[in-house]
């Protein structure tokens, strides 16, 4: 079959996350195998790109319309955003980004759209100061008004800078597997491979790099010296401590980066490893095994807060909980976010957060340690969480909390707070 223009495959995935609410993470790699091998990453770029500046590119094309395009002309607003957001965010050549675009129209099968999409362009190139100073709020930080709300109330200071960060690429970072040797060795063999990196300060398992590469040209990938991993999260195994001789749950656990983090840096007698979901629990599995990790752990698909179905009353020392949440914090990795969430979606995360907490307390054994995690930075998921937690249970201490803000020290935005049980 003949390799779908690349354009076209990226107005293709923006539809079906319309239609259908899918995330990039589901649609792209669908999406990719449909283009030829050369576009693949230029399609990656082109759909993360529409996602993360989606508001403002559609309050510019609201105004150079004259007219507003019907329904199932939705294929031609979307490629009109895609040559919009070419000639603002990439370094394609202004005539070869009007000119390809153009070009693509010929695949939707409507002809009238040709002349359309080259006088938008071409308008938008004479015009680009006064469109982009015309858009409203969310248009011009492109965030939906109702995540501005938010973060204008729970971060009055700081919400502008967060907005920023949202809108920036995030850095990749690995995580040295401290089993199979030290972060300053990995840093060697990055050396030799010419891959460019520095540590993360505080975050002694953590390597950003100076630009991202596929974890195929990583040194040792395969032999599992190394994962892919936030240093905001890498804190997570850190927190958990030693673990020498004791078990852990890690409650929500796929795809594992938490799991396999505890388990190479801990010595741990047990790890059960629970996820809902079967298909991102065998990511877990592949993980584990990558990293040579044969025995001391199990995994079970279940939910959670479903103790009945899973737990054999055995009591945990200590219990992660890295719970599902808005990804607020993350919204630079997924800006797809930003177009799929919505204001309600936090009440109902909000409540499966404390149905998850509550029930997963009674794991615990006294004296043992929860820590409640999520790569979100909405109070109502993280502090307000806490503060509801230990009015509800007397027999529960607050420990160390961190809210992690997107940026700082490069990282991702993340919530941890420490729950002893007395
Ligand atoms: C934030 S992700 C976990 C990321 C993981 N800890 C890591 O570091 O790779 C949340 C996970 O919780 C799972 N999940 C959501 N509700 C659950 C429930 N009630 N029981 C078990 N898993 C659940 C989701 O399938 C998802 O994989």
């Amino acid at each position: 079959m003949a390799a779908l223009d690349v354009r076209i495959a990226a107005v293709n995935v923006m539809l079906q996350m319309q239609s259908d609410g899918g995330s990039l993470t589901r649609l792209l790699p669908e999406a990719q195998s449909q283009v030829a091998e050369k576009d693949r990453a230029l399609l990656q770029v082109f759909c993360f790109g529409m996602s993360r500046w989606s508001r403002r590119l559609s309050g510019i094309v609201d105004t150079l319309l004259t007219k507003p395009l019907k329904r199932k002309d939705t294929d031609v607003y979307l490629l009109l955003q895609l040559g919009i957001f070419q000639l603002s965010h990439t370094r394609v050549a202004p005539h070869a980004a009007v000119d390809t675009t153009v070009a693509a129209v010929k695949h939707l099968k409507k002809p009238w759209a040709k002349g359309l999409v080259n006088a938008v362009l071409r308008n938008y190139q004479r015009r680009e100061d006064e469109l982009v100073s015309m858009l409203d709020e969310p248009a011009a930080l492109s965030h939906p008004p109702w995540l501005l709300a938010r973060y204008k109330k729970d971060w009055p200071l700081r919400w502008q800078e967060i907005v920023e960060q949202g809108n920036l690429q995030a850095p990749m970072t690995l995580r040295v597997n401290q089993k199979q040797l030290t972060t300053d060795a990995y840093l060697e063999k990055l050396k030799d491979a010419d891959i460019d990196g520095v540590r993360v300060d505080a975050v002694p398992s953590a390597i950003t790099l100076e630009s991202p590469v596929s974890v195929q040209s990583l040194p040792g990938f395969e032999q599992g010296w190394v994962s892919v991993q936030d240093a905001a999260a890498q804190k997570c195994a850190m927190r958990l401590g030693d673990g020498a001789g004791k078990r852990l749950l890690d409650a929500c656990s796929a795809p594992g980066g938490k799991t396999a983090q505890a388990m190479e840096q801990g010595n741990w007698r047990q790890v059960v490893a629970l996820d809902q979901d079967p298909g991102r629990l065998a990511r877990v599995d592949e993980t584990l095994q990558r990293l040579n990790f044969t025995s001391n752990y199990e995994l079970h698909c279940a939910d959670a807060s479903n103790l009945d179905t899973w737990w054999d009353s055995t009591l945990f020392d200590s219990v992660l909980l890295d719970a599902p949440c808005s990804g607020t914090g993350v919204i630079r990795r997924h800006p797809d976010i930003k177009l799929l969430r919505r204001d309600n979606d936090i009440e109902k995360l909000v409540a499966m957060q404390r149905r998850l907490l509550t029930n997963l307390w009674q794991t615990l054994a006294p004296g043992g340690h929860l820590l409640y995690a999520t790569c979100s930075i909405l109070k109502d998921e993280n502090e307000h969480q806490i503060d509801w937690f230990l009015q509800q249970r007397s027999d529960a201490k607050a420990g160390q909390l961190e809210q992690i803000l997107p940026g700082e020290q490069g990282m991702d935005g993340f919530f941890f707070a420490s729950l002893v049980k007395s």
